[in-house]
């Protein structure tokens, strides 16, 4: 790794975060590993998805990515560099179980207990995500995320990690963002496998959250003291005006976006106008007795992923700003196809995506006062800007100032006795950004594809300082 500038002299902080609060940065299999034929790793959706023409930008695919899987010795040593108390990373399920069912590789699985050791050995917790996006291709070929035995396998393939690595792995989450996987990848296809059927799409959601409570309670049976949490992605939402069209749309948007998931996970039923809104999709019914108190399985913390705000409107033909698909795609509003989303004028991001970080104290508390009180932690903030090297160096106030807004909403929320326990920021370093990918850079560590050198950017140091200070300047 290189850095550069110098590092300010630590002070004593105006906001003191608690003690044991989580200083973490986050990544994904997919994103950072590649090595996508090593030791026995089997095909994921994402890599059949890659190759598919049109479907990512520049044709690009993950297949080296930032060769993390090889690398990861020396990236732990940056994240040790940076005073990183926690690093949340995914497992690759078809690594450890190539087709999804059946046998464990265990040269796959053997990676994650060299990157957990590694971990604990420079003092930086390992929090564990099972499933962050690449599901194996033959259970995509079985049906995918529509089909329930999805869930069941997702189930057993959580039980068999939690057992080889719990004895070291304190903090598990089960599914990243359900609402990706399902609306993205089955509605809009703009994500993996690709498909447009709005109908897949709400079953896929619900089984995303079947596998969420199979998951856990399996890894529950396995060791009661394991900290198990379900991951959300959160937005804050505004109707455009007060009309009633505008007023519905962010019901709407709101319901299928943010309710729907945390409704399931935290009181055990779906949101009645939800239901309502995708009843024509669903004929036939998709919950089978006993799923929602599945679901429900009472959970340790709630892992937050909080990017932006939507402004909705009701009115048709509205800019898709925020969730805008690099490639053509459909509407992942299934059922609400006809809303809008509007400028709400405030600057953004390199993603296009507004900087709000008002709304994510309008989100936490929302959570805290909504749902029965549950410890959260925002397990991914963060922005891609378009980062430029220059003498070696990556100068990226915007990204430091974007986080360091956010770091102060989450101090008001301890201020206001919420229990916010961490943050992690998206992302550790550069990678492959899904369909936009690698032209969108969220880390805090620039990478050069072509050299796969490390160079931390100014906000890593930043975020280095803050980390050593404990807090903030008030
Ligand atoms: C959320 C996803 O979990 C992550 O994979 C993605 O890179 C970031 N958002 C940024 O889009």
């Amino acid at each position: 790794m290189t850095t550069q500038g110098t590092r300010p002299e630590t002070e004593t902080p105006g906001l003191t975060f608690p003690t044991g609060f989580v200083w973490g940065a986050a990544t994904s299999a997919y994103q950072i590993e590649g090595a996508v034929t090593a030791d026995g790793r089997g095909t994921s959706v994402w890599d059949t998805f890659c190759r598919q023409p049109g479907r990512i930008v520049g044709g690009q695919n993950a297949d080296v990515a930032i060769d993390h899987y090889n690398r990861y010795r020396d990236d732990v040593a940056l994240m040790a560099d940076l005073g990183l108390t926690a690093y949340r990373f995914s497992v690759s399920w078809p690594r450890v179980q190539p087709d999804g069912a059946g046998a464990i590789n265990a040269r796959g699985l053997d990676f994650y207990k060299r990157l957990v050791d590694e971990l604990l050995g420079h003092g930086i917790d390992p929090w564990v995500t099972l499933y962050h996006w690449d599901l194996p291709q033959a259970l995509e070929d079985a049906g995918g995320w529509p089909a329930r035995d999805t869930s069941k396998r997702f189930a057993d393939y959580a039980a068999a990690v939690h057992a080889e690595l719990g004895d070291r792995v304190r903090n598990w989450s089960t599914v990243n963002e359900p609402w990706c996987s399902a609306f993205l990848g089955y509605a809009s296809g703009e994500h993996a496998p690709g498909r447009r059927e709005p109908g897949a799409a709400i079953r896929a959601a619900h089984h995303l959250n079947l596998a969420h409570g199979l998951a856990t309670q399996a890894m529950r049976a396995q060791d009661p003291a394991s900290r198990i949490g379900g991951c959300v992605n959160l937005y804050a939402i505004s109707p455009a005006t007060g009309s009633d069209a505008d007023l519905d749309a962010a019901r709407r948007i709101d319901g299928l976006q943010n309710r729907f998931f945390l409704d399931a996970l935290l009181k055990g039923a779906y949101p009645e106008d939800v239901l309502s809104d995708v009843a024509h999709l669903t004929e036939g019914g998709f919950i089978e007795d006993g799923d929602m108190a599945t679901i429900s399985a009472p959970l340790d913390m709630l892992l937050i992923n909080y990017y932006s705000r939507f402004t909705v409107s009701g009115a048709p033909g509205g800019a898709l700003s925020a969730a805008a698909a690099p490639t053509d795609s459909g509407s992942p509003w299934v059922g609400s196809e006809h809303v809008g989303f509007v400028n709400g004028g405030r600057p953004v991001t390199g993603m296009g995506w507004e900087i709000d970080d008002a709304g994510l104290y309008e989100i936490l508390m929302r959570v805290h006062e909504e749902y029965p009180s549950i410890p959260m932690v925002i397990s991914e903030n963060g922005a891609a800007f378009d980062d430029v090297v220059v003498e070696g160096a990556v100068h990226d106030p915007d990204r430091a100032a974007y986080i360091e807004a956010h770091l102060r909403v989450c101090h008001a929320a301890i201020e206001a006795g919420l229990p916010l326990q961490g943050y992690f920021a998206w992302s550790l370093m550069d990678n492959f950004e899904w369909a936009w990918g690698y032209g969108k850079r969220f880390g805090l560590v620039y990478v050069d594809y072509e050299t796969q050198l490390r160079t931390a950017k100014s906000s890593a140091l930043w975020y280095a300082d803050t980390i050593r200070r404990g807090g903030l300047p008030s």
